[in-house]
């Protein structure tokens, strides 16, 4: 089987990496039904980000933004976001997709609370020029369960992952910054990133949410 490789494309519906007939988009549209108010209290990160007495005004900051999902789902629990994608393809689909998020009445709201850093995180981070309340580290690990997109697509995703070599340097920038919490995404099963132990976690039935959490 050959492996075409994937472009980007202008299509009236968005920017879209192609393949053959498949086409990987941002489209935040399709996330609408989970930020419903009931749907949005029981997703696994709304819970994990709880922060006590936040005001609703907290800044949220997304060290691997990917296609945008996660930051949507914190956006939509009300956190400002400051998403972080150094994958220039990735990158350029999510800055489609917000666009069009900001476009659309029914997205507008959270939408304009994303906004996207073009950057590796970890050299942002390490600036020290944000003060997150909270941070999302979500960095590529090969065994993933990725339940939510098609087999093809993932290989489609796949090809343009690198796997994050700087785990470690990562979780060190995140700390450097004091945050009131530090939410790791790990497979169910999957090692402790840093081996670090969180204070709790909140398991799904593939993933878990590690949370770390200092006071203040
Ligand atoms: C597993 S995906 C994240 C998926 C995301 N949580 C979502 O909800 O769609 C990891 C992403 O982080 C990006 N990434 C990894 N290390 C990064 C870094 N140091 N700075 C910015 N982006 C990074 C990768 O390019 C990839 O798109």
């Amino acid at each position: 089987m050959s492996m075409k490789t994937p472009v980007l494309q202008e299509t009236d519906h968005g920017l879209v990496l192609a393949e053959g007939d498949m086409e990987l988009i941002c489209d935040f549209t399709r996330l609408l039904p989970r930020v419903q108010a009931d749907a949005l209290n029981r997703e696994l990160l709304v819970r994990a980000a709880k922060i006590r007495d936040f005001g609703g005004k907290a800044l949220a900051l997304d060290a691997t933004a990917g296609l945008g999902e996660d930051s949507f789902l914190l956006a939509a629990a009300g956190f400002q976001v400051e998403l972080f994608e150094y994958n220039e393809i990735i990158a350029a689909l999510l800055r489609d997709g917000i666009k069009r998020g900001l476009e659309d009445p029914a997205l507008r709201d959270i939408v304009s609370r994303m906004h996207l850093n073009e950057e590796n995180s970890i050299k942002a981070m390490q600036r020290k020029d944000l003060q997150p309340d909270l941070i999302l580290l979500d960095p590529m690990f090969p065994r993933r369960n990725t339940s939510g997109i098609s087999k093809k697509k993932l290989q489609m995703f796949k090809q343009l992952e690198r796997p994050c070599e700087e785990e470690q340097e990562m979780l060190e920038a995140a700390l450097g910054l004091r945050p009131y919490k530090i939410i790791v995404k790990r497979p169910l099963k999957g090692p402790c990133l840093g081996d670090r132990k969180p204070g709790y976690s909140i398991e799904g039935k593939t993933i878990r949410y590690d949370c770390l959490v200092f006071p203040r």
